[in-house]
């Protein structure tokens, strides 16, 4: 057993952790990150697939993340725009394939209507909304006692209207159906992007990427804290008391702190033992979070065919397996990159064919979008993070019906001298980098103003 001592240990060397060891390193506290995989990142991944570089996790950067592009510049990482030159393809419900541009789908006018009535409906209830504290809204309880369908289904008779309204949180944000969570869960992820109309908005939510990948900002973070990240160390046991903590990986690494931060998703905290056990209500709390379930498809071809056709890349159904897809290529890269998602139900679906046949329906619904063509990639590959131990779903987590009014103040609330730091737990920048890097800021700023005290 090697024995560290330390100010702070933090658990878990994603964006949250590494940002808030510097944030403390900068304060003048000793930490060490602890990360159980032999990598650092979390749910951040650049990694090179049979010759293709890919963002196996997060990759986009909205207008609106000041954290996220704060810490970019910081960290002199440049950034390029997503393709979006030419028509956007949208399939109905009648499986009919229409070519747009502008955000609202080629619907009949009657739906048409309905969704922009919806959006500014949505738009005025998120503009009432404190992402911080959601469970304020004096309509909170009430809102947290509906799905987000059947509030939907109070709101219209339009099947497709509401299917559309209901892709932009439910396939595209929580990735979980729209019956599973709440409105006002809903309402936190569109307040936490501005409003619901960025939610629509693709050219505002997936407008940047970076160049050579978004997982650079935890490795540059992690290099400017050299020794003090260990990898291979998945953290068992957190010992605690009014004293600090004892912290016991399963790999002989022993860190006694004054602080812990528990930088990684909260649905994780029960792989922990802890000592004494957290208080009752954090337990409750913790079992009613889940993650979001959605495969990230890639697929690498010779060239962007689809320009030549011109399209942007950009295309959506709520009635298809892959729900959305985008022209990915890589900066500079002279192949053709492709990306979609899969989400919830049909990667339930998906998950219970083989291998071989999820990637033939997959590409079976791209071709609808793209053609014939995109059946035929020299690249295939599907972001599986539910496969992953360390993270277990995609691409957050989010409570589940009626647990955001119940538990959600108490989510960041420290217990001792344990600190609880993610992205799933952020308001502005919630379930993105940009939370990550929020929470792990926060919780640096309130563990140097305990320390003092
Ligand atoms: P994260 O999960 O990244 O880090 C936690 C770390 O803790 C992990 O490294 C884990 O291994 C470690 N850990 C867990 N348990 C441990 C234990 N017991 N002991 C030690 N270590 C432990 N965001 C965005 O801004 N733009 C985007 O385009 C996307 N797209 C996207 C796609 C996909 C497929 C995914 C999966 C995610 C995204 N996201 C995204 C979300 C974004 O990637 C995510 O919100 C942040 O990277 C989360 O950062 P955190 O540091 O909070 O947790």
């Amino acid at each position: 057993m090697t024995e560290l001592t330390r100010d702070v240990v933090i658990v878990g060397a994603g964006a949250a952790g590494t940002t808030a060891a510097n944030e403390l390193k900068k304060a003048g506290l000793s930490v060490v990150v602890l990360e159980a995989r032999d990598r650092v990142g979390g749910r951040l991944w650049t990694d090179v697939v049979d010759g293709a570089m890919l963002e196996i996790g997060g990759q986009w950067v909205s207008p609106d993340q000041d954290a996220l592009k704060e810490t970019l510049a910081e960290l002199g990482l440049e950034t390029y725009s997503r393709y979006r030159e030419g028509e956007s393809v949208y399939i109905g419900r009648s499986g009919e394939l229409t070519r747009f541009t502008g955000e609202i789908f080629p619907v009949a006018p009657e739906t048409e209507k309905e969704i922009v009535r919806l959006i500014e409906v949505l738009d005025g209830m998120v503009a009432e909304i404190d992402p911080d504290k959601p469970w304020e809204h004096p309509d909170a309880e009430a809102l947290d006692r509906v799905s987000f369908e059947a509030w939907l289904e109070e709101q219209t008779d339009d099947q497709e209207a509401r299917d559309n309204i209901a892709l932009f949180i439910a396939g595209a944000m929580l990735t979980k159906p729209a019956y599973a969570f709440s409105a006002l869960q809903a309402l936190l992820m569109a307040a936490s992007a501005g409003s619901f109309s960025h939610l629509v908005d693709a050219d505002f939510i997936l407008d940047e990427r970076v160049v050579g990948g978004l997982q650079q900002v935890p490795l540059l973070l992690a290099e400017r804290l050299g020794d003090d990240v260990v990898l291979d160390q998945p953290v068992t046991e957190v010992h605690w008391g009014e004293d600090g903590v004892r912290v016991v990986t399963d790999n002989g690494l022993e860190v006694r702190a004054r602080f812990v931060i528990l930088a990684h998703a909260p649905i994780l905290y029960p792989w922990i033992e802890f000592q004494p056990a957290l208080p009752r209500l954090k337990q409750q709390m913790h079992q009613h979070i889940s993650m979001g379930f959605v495969i990230k498809v890639h697929a690498v071809y010779d060239r962007p065919f689809w320009r030549e056709q011109g399209l942007s890349g950009t295309a959506f159904s709520p009635y298809e397996i892959s729900h959305e897809a985008y022209d990915n290529t890589n900066h500079g890269d002279e192949r053709g990159t492709l990306v979609g998602f899969v989400s919830d139900r049909n990667a339930d679906d998906l998950f219970r064919v083989s291998a071989e046949e999820r990637k033939e329906r997959i590409l079976e619904s791209l071709s609808h979008y793209y053609g014939p063509e995109a059946k035929n990639p020299l690249v295939y590959f599907e972001s599986d993070w539910g496969a992953e131990e360390w993270t277990r779903g995609a691409y957050a987590a989010s409570f589940d019906l009626g647990g955001l009014a119940r538990y959600g103040a108490d989510l960041r609330t420290p217990v001792g001298p344990i600190h609880f730091a993610c992205s799933d737990m952020a308001g502005a920048g919630y379930q993105h980098v940009d939370g990550a890097i929020r929470m792990g800021r926060l919780v640096a700023a309130n563990i140097v103003e305990a320390a003092r005290r």
